[in-house]
C-alpha cells in the first residue's frame, strides 16, 4: 500500500469507527416538532453519523409503543426511541436500555435536573435515557384578537370560562377548537380532574389508583364539568390531529385550544408572537399546579461498536446546554436542565418553569396520565376509552362514566402490562 494511502486511511480512521447509524423512533411530525427535531439531527450529522427517521405517525404516541415492541420482540431494536414514565422503568426491567450512567457521571446530570426528572429517567438509580424537555400538559391557548374583540379577560376558573365562552359564540366565533381523539379528550379530563379534585385527588387517582378515589362523587363533578365543555368544542376540522387543532385558533377560527405546550411551537412557526398574538394561562382552576410530560430518548442495547458511541454522542448532544436551549425554543416546552438560562425564551416558558417551582413547592408537580407520565399504558388505555367512550354517548349520565373509569382502571391494573 503506498503511503498516501496508508496516511489518508489513518486520518480517516477515528471517523470510520466512531460513525455509526441513529435509527431513532418518535412521532413529531408537526411543524414545530420536526422543526424541534431538525436541531438533533443536524447535531449528530455534523459528527458524521447517520440519521434515519422510525416515524410512527400519532400525536401523543399512542401507535408508537406498539411499533417499538413489534422491534424489540424480533430482535431488531432501533437505535433509540421516545419513551416516557413509566415504560422507561418497563423497558430496562427486560434489560433493553443501554446504562447511560458514566456519562452520566462525567456531565453530573444529577445537579442539573430537578430530582424529579432525574428519577423518572433511571432505574435502579442508573440513568437509562435522556429527557429532552419538560412541557406542561394543563395549559390553554387563546386567540387574542377573539378575547380583545368580545371584551373578556382571560378565565381563570370554569365559571368563568362558561361566561367568556357564551360572549365568544354571541359574536360569532367558535369557543374551543379539539381533535375528536381519545388522547386529545383525556389531556382536558385530566386537568379538569386537577381543577375539580385538586393535587391531593389527583395523586391518589392517577397516580397510585386507589379505588375509593376514582370510585367516588369528585370523580362524578369531574365528569360533569367535563360535559359543561363539550358543547363548546369545536371538531369540524380538517383532520382530527392536534395541530389542526392548533391551527383553527392561529387563524381565528377558535378562541382556545386546551393542550401542552408543544402547542406553542405551531404558534411560533406561523410567526405569531406571546402576550402580542396570542395567550398562555394555566387551564381554569389549575394555577400554580403542574402537570408534566417529560419526553426522554432511550438507548436500546445493540452490538455494533459505531451505534454504541453513537447512542453516546446523542446523549452527551441531548444533554448539552446548547441543544436544551435550541430544541426547546422550537418544541415550546422548557429545559430539562434547569440550569439553561430562559432569556432567548417568551413569556410563556418564563412562566412555566415558574408555576414548574411553585408547585414542587406545593405538592401539585404531578405527572400527566394523558401522557403515559403517571401510570401503566394498560391503565392508560383503559383511561383514554372510558373519556373517550363518555364523549362518544351523550345519554351516559356522569355517575354512570364514573363508575365505567373506575372498573376499567381497576381492570387496567391487574390485567399484565
Ligand atoms: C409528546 C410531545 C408531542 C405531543 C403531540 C406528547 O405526548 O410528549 O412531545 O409533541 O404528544 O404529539
Amino acid at each position: 500500500m503506498n503511503k498516501f494511502v496508508v496516511t489518508l486511511l489513518l486520518a480517516w480512521q477515528p471517523w470510520l469507527v466512531s460513525a455509526g447509524e441513529l435509527e431513532v423512533l418518535h412521532y413529531w411530525t408537526s411543524g414545530g416538532e420536526a422543526e424541534a427535531l431538525n436541531v438533533l439531527k443536524s447535531m449528530m450529522k455534523k459528527q458524521g453519523h447517520v440519521w434515519k427517521d422510525f416515524v410512527v405517525v400519532g400525536g401523543g404516541g399512542e401507535s408508537a409503543n406498539a411499533e417499538l415492541r413489534q422491534r424489540v420482540v424480533q430482535g431488531d431494536p432501533p437505535t433509540s426511541a421516545m419513551i416516557k414514565g413509566p415504560d422507561i422503568q418497563r423497558w430496562a426491567r427486560l434489560g433493553f436500555l443501554q446504562d447511560l450512567d458514566q456519562l452520566a457521571q462525567r456531565q453530573k446530570w444529577d445537579d442539573k435536573l430537578p430530582s424529579l426528572i432525574a428519577e423518572v429517567t433511571r432505574f435502579h438509580g442508573q440513568y437509562v435515557s435522556t429527557p429532552v424537555n419538560i412541557h406542561r400538559t394543563n395549559w390553554m391557548w387563546i386567540n387574542k384578537k377573539i378575547l380583545d374583540e368580545v371584551g373578556a379577560k382571560v378565565p381563570t376558573t370554569w365559571d368563568e370560562f362558561e361566561q367568556t365562552a357564551k360572549k365568544i359564540q354571541a359574536h360569532g366565533y367558535a369557543v374551543v377548537a379539539h381533535g375528536d381523539q381519545a388522547w386529545q379528550d383525556a389531556t382536558v379530563f385530566e386537568s379538569i380532574a386537577l381543577a375539580v379534585g385538586g393535587p391531593e385527588f389527583y395523586r391518589k387517582a392517577f397516580v397510585e389508583n386507589e379505588y375509593p378515589v376514582i370510585k367516588s362523587d369528585t370523580m362524578t363533578k369531574v365528569f360533569a364539568q367535563f360535559r359543561r365543555v363539550q358543547p363548546y368544542f369545536k371538531t369540524d376540522l380538517p383532520s382530527q390531529d392536534w395541530n389542526m387543532a392548533t391551527d383553527a385558533v392561529i387563524k381565528g377560527e377558535a378562541a382556545f385550544q386546551f393542550m401542552g405546550d408543544w402547542a406553542k411551537g405551531e404558534f411560533e412557526k406561523a410567526g405569531l408572537k406571546a402576550g402580542r398574538d396570542f395567550i398562555c394561562a394555566a387551564m381554569p382552576g389549575t394555577h400554580n399546579q403542574f402537570l408534566y410530560n417529560v419526553d426522554t430518548l432511550a438507548m436500546f442495547k445493540l452490538g455494533n461498536k459505531a451505534d454504541q458511541a453513537a447512542q453516546q454522542d446523542l446523549a452527551n448532544a441531548i444533554m448539552s446546554q446548547e441543544f436544551q436551549e435550541v430544541f426547546n425554543l422550537k418544541k415550546g416546552s422548557i429545559p430539562a436542565r434547569m440550569d439553561v438560562d430562559l432569556s432567548k425564551f417568551d413569556d410563556c416558558a418564563r412562566l412555566s418553569r415558574k408555576e414548574f417551582h411553585i408547585a414542587e413547592q406545593n405538592g401539585a408537580l404531578l405527572p400527566s396520565i394523558a401522557h403515559g407520565m403517571a401510570t401503566t399504558a394498560r391503565v392508560q388505555e383503559e383511561f383514554y376509552s372510558a373519556l373517550h367512550d363518555f364523549l362518544h354517548s351523550p345519554e351516559m349520565n356522569d355517575r354512570k362514566a364514573m363508575v365505567i373509569l373506575a372498573k376499567r382502571m381497576r381492570y387496567g391494573s391487574y390485567a399484565i402490562n
